[in-house]
């Protein structure tokens, strides 16, 4: 028989979204009558901006005469879209990033797995605990940790904590890391990194020859002017970074698919040999190599949320779910439950009430609600305890789901 890769047997348990899911199915096969409101995976629920459909139909107008026709785009990405993203969302904000350091994607989940691609099988690795979970299955799926323990918690990776006891500001390592992931805001914790923060980060990344996977998917909801949107607002992060950005949460685009991730010309890894040696072009031979680039429309698309009425719909939509996490946040604050991030991020983090564990205070929410949250302890052992809502949702659902959150308390 063919050979599989063990390293897919030591994943703890499905992929968290996966288990969700299917403990949502199960209610609803008992329940058909439930009308079950979710608040749990950040999934958009507003149509996309008008600037962005006429752009989309526009270009697909295109794709239908001879003249006008495209096959193949370049792989990472056409160059209206990477001039807009380094014009508006890195030179406008003083960061110095250029269109030939972007490459477009179709997503950045996708990205964030795709990356160690790149990188060597012995890099030390270093993530926030709570934690996105893709970027501990990636490593885990591509040989990079041991076993698990019993708190899911996997040798070989170094697990920083972020808890209400240190205000979820994660110390640096104590030891040398390689691979540093950070988000921010964050997911699942909803909190953001100050300049001060980041600039620690990236001297520890220059004092130990490390690199950070910075995960900025969620930029868009930053509403405080001190908090930077990107890594690369900090002075010297362009020797020690790599940004993921998307148009998932800042457009709508999770089902459309759009991202980008940002490698400086310069940034630099070591060979086996000694030899230092460029990320960008080991990333574009990748990238070109398994990747054939987002489709045209898709790409006019993305580029039209960048004009000036497209940046004004896009805005509506993102104050439009900040609205939403701030009633789900006051509401919450009022029944006296402890409640974090949800200002700047679409994420609302809480403790559980009656110290509750995470899947049972899950399982709580939808039997007595029919309310569906994600289950802290999914994202690492340190969110045990904690339950994450997301803002994702219609106004009507969340005024009724805030209301029978208060009835069951
Ligand atoms: C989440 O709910 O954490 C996100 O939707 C996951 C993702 O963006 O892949």
């Amino acid at each position: 028989m063919t050979y599989i890769n063990d390293n897919y047997l030591k994943l703890t348990a499905g992929y968290l979204f996966l288990e969700i899911a299917r403990r949502i199915e199960a209610f609803c096969a008992k329940n058909p009558a439930a009308k079950v409101i979710r608040l749990g995976i950040g999934d958009v629920t507003e149509p996309l901006a008008p600037a962005v459909i006429q752009a989309m139909h526009t270009a697909v107008d295109e794709l239908a005469v001879r003249s006008s026709f495209r096959g193949y785009g370049p792989e990472q990405g056409y160059d209206f879209l990477r001039e807009a993203i380094a014009k508006n969302d890195y030179q406008a904000r003083g960061a110095e990033v250029h269109a030939d350091e972007i490459f477009v994607s179709d997503g950045s989940k996708c990205d964030s797995g795709n990356i160690l691609d790149v990188f060597g099988e012995n890099n030390v690795i270093a993530v926030l605990d709570p934690v996105y979970p893709v970027y501990v299955d990636t490593n885990v799926m591509a040989g990079h940790t041991g076993a698990a323990d019993a708190s899911g918690r996997y040798s070989g990776l170094v697990y920083l904590p972020v808890t209400a006891d240190n205000d979820f500001v994660p110390e640096l390592p104590k030891q040398r890391v390689d691979l540093i992931y950070l988000c921010y805001p964050n997911n699942p914790t909803g909190v953001v990194a100050t300049k001060e923060m980041l600039k620690r980060w990236v001297e520890y990344a220059q004092q130990n020859g490390s690199i950070i996977l910075y995960d900025a998917a969620y930029e868009a909801y930053i509403t405080d002017p001190a908090i930077p949107h990107s890594i690369f607002e900090i002075d010297g992060a362009r020797e020690v970074a790599i940004e993921f950005r998307s148009f998932s949460k800042t457009a709508g685009f999770t089902g459309v698919r759009c991202a980008y991730t940002v490698i400086p010309k310069g940034l630099k890894g070591k060979a086996r040999d000694g030899r230092e040696v460029e990320i960008h072009p080991l990333w574009n031979r990748r990238h070109c190599t398994k990747f054939n680039g987002v489709s045209y429309p898709v790409q006019r698309g993305a580029a039209a949320t960048y004009s000036r009425e497209g940046k004004r719909q896009v805005r509506e939509t993102i104050d439009f779910y900040l609205t939403n996490a701030k009633l789900v946040r006051e509401t919450l604050a009022k029944l006296g439950i402890q409640v974090y991030g949800g200002v700047n991020a679409p994420y609302v983090w809480l403790k559980t009430p009656g110290k509750l564990s995470s899947w049972d205070f899950f399982d709580k929410l939808l039997q007595e609600a029919h309310l569906v949250g994600t289950p802290g302890s999914g994202f690492g052992a340190c969110g045990e305890g904690y339950f994450r809502l997301s803002a994702f949702n219609s106004r009507a659902n969340v005024e009724e789901a805030v209301q029978r959150f208060a009835k069951i308390m």
